[in-house]
């Protein structure tokens, strides 16, 4: 799957061009689309990066690829990302790396958004793949009531014995939502509850799909 990811990722950054503003996204997949960023930029090519997560942002210095923030541009030319699930109207559920709020925002602010990933990702519903859901600490656990009356069963991510904290030092809930038939309508109600501060479906961002195959090809969706 390695190389899937890997030939998937560098793929998608041909799609970068000289004086663009570029979304880095997060993930296993964005890293290799970032790494050949970097070896672009060392050869002069001249970007700008937006990270989605801290460990971005670090691959990014390391690298040498410029870094803006929303105090610097208002509008991205692109953003280029992984998924956790991809169905066949280019909706996704993103978030298992942690990093949705950040890659919803970035996404959002992007005049286009291709998604990297391999073929594990497509499925025909979403859902097996429990969906992220970023909520504030405080009261977490009337959120998570909120939830299981929506028809979700919400576990609160860990790492290791600690609760997971998000770069915005709030936690996630990971919610069975198995078959999400509706995915606008899910994230809609979501957003209403207080507690939560976003949802990792992405409606209507995706643009263009690049999947890796195990046998090293890629195809574009
Ligand atoms: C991080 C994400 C990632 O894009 C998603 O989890 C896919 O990751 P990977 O490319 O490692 O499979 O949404 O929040």
């Amino acid at each position: 799957m390695i190389n899937a990811k890997k030939a998937v990722g560098e793929r998608a950054a041909a799609y970068v061009e000289e004086g663009m503003t570029v979304g880095l996204g997060t993930g296993s997949t964005a890293y290799w689309m970032i790494e050949k960023l970097g070896e672009m930029v060392q050869a002069g090519l001249n970007i700008k990066g937006l990270p989605t997560s801290k460990a971005t942002e670090e691959q990014a210095n390391r690298l040498g690829i410029p870094l803006v923030t929303f105090s610097d541009v208002k509008q991205l030319d692109i953003t280029i990302d992984g998924a956790d699930e991809i169905d066949p109207q280019f909706q996704l559920i993103k978030g298992g790396g942690g990093a949705l709020l950040r890659e919803k925002i970035v996404a959002k602010a992007s005049r286009r958004m291709i998604v990297v990933a391999d073929e594990s990702k497509l499925v025909d519903v979403l859902g097996t793949f429990k969906l992220p859901v970023e909520v504030v600490p405080y009261g977490w656990e009337k959120t998570a009531f909120d939830i299981q009356l929506m028809e979700g069963t919400p576990h609160l991510r860990k790492d290791g014995d600690n609760t997971y904290m998000t770069d915005n030092g709030n936690y996630i809930l990971d919610v069975d939502f198995y078959p999400i038939r509706e995915p606008r309508k899910l994230s809609e109600a979501l957003n209403q509850l207080p507690g939560v501060v976003e949802n990792g479906l992405f409606i209507d961002l995706a643009e263009t799909i690049l999947v890796g195959t195990s046998d090293g090809r890629v195809l574009i969706k």
